[in-house]
């Protein structure tokens, strides 16, 4: 697609880094939410690493920065405050649990629905940290709520 001289300014700019707050306040407090050029926006801080996704759960738009992290098969988890839907920090993969019907025995292993919620990225520079939206062409469920007549920006959290 061409673009003229002024959607390109507004795709640089949509996708610039954006200063979301201090390295040290968000190790202190483990997350912290943010507006990114007009998307809300819940970064995390686990185990040495920081994550960065849509706020609203891509199921029915649930508080994800509510939620309480845990690990299912090794994979650290958001797990939205609503109805227990279970994403990945790491990617946005919507995980559940399945078992084989014609194997009663089986024990339940977990999948993966694939990518969800949409997984924005995060660098540190001089102590402070910024976001960088995604910009993966697919469409991701989470979408649905970070955009459009659903798009809800609370000026506080
Ligand atoms: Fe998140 Fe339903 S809104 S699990």
């Amino acid at each position: 697609m061409d673009l003229d001289g002024s959607e390109q300014d507004l795709e640089v700019k949509e996708y610039s880094p954006v200063c979301v707050g201090r390295e040290d306040d968000i190790k202190k407090s483990k997350r912290m939410t943010a507006v990114v050029h007009d998307r809300e926006v819940v970064i995390f801080y686990h185990k040495g690493e920081y994550h960065a996704m849509d706020i609203r759960c891509y199921h029915s738009g649930g508080p994800l920065h509510l939620g309480e992290i845990e690990e299912f098969d090794g994979r650290p988890c958001i797990v939205c405050p609503w109805h227990k839907y279970k994403i990945t920090l790491a990617t946005g993969e919507g995980l559940y649990q399945s078992i084989n019907p014609r194997d009663p025995s089986a024990k339940p292993e977990w999948c993966s629905k694939g990518v969800k919620q949409r997984i924005h990225t995060v660098t540190v520079d001089n102590g402070n940290i910024y976001v960088t939206l995604s910009k993966e062409p697919f469409k991701c469920d989470s979408d649905f709520y970070a955009t459009g007549d659903f798009k809800v920006i609370q000026s506080s959290f």
